[in-house]
């Protein structure tokens, strides 16, 4: 069985929406799921110790949530080259932050990322946002 840490950032909880439903499709694929919200990961070790990442802001004025950043920033020290990763986040329109975050996971890390590309979803609650949101965890947890 693997572990998969998911860190979320929001400010109005539907980016912690999405990612219980995340958490919910690896358990569903037979993996254990941690769940931490951005400020509770202090250093890279925190960060130690998981066999696949998923990262997720909410988008605000075009960018994710600054801890976010930060977050990024921490998981540059953090060895995560060749490992599965994927990125989600609620948005209103535009949802620029899940897209940044992926990106940063598979050019700066090197990380081996979901196929699907970064999950964007207004919420987990909207139509078809169970499915797709548990989807992605499971997608996650065929790559361990
Ligand atoms: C002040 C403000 C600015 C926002 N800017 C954007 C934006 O630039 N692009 C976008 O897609 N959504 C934007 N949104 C919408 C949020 O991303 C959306 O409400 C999202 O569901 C919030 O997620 P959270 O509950 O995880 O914080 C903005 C919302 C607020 C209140």
């Amino acid at each position: 069985m693997g572990k998969v840490l998911i860190v979320y950032a929001t400010r109005s909880e539907e980016t912690k929406g999405i990612a219980d439903l995340i958490a919910e499709g690896v358990r569903i694929s037979g993996h254990e799921a941690e769940l931490k919200r951005v400020n509770e990961i202090k250093n890279e070790e925190d960060l130690k110790g998981y066999d696949g990442y998923l990262f997720g802001s909410a988008t605000y004025h075009g960018e994710m949530i600054s801890s976010m950043k930060q977050l990024l920033f921490i998981a540059e020290r953090a060895e995560l080259k060749g490992k599965p990763g994927g990125a989600f986040g609620s948005y209103g329109w535009s949802g620029e932050a899940a897209g940044r975050i992926f990106d940063t996971m598979a050019n700066i890390y090197g990380m081996d990322m979901v196929s699907d590309g970064p999950l964007m979803l207004k919420a987990g609650w909207v139509e078809g946002g169970i499915q797709a949101a548990q989807g992605y965890g499971k997608n996650l947890s065929a790559m361990m």
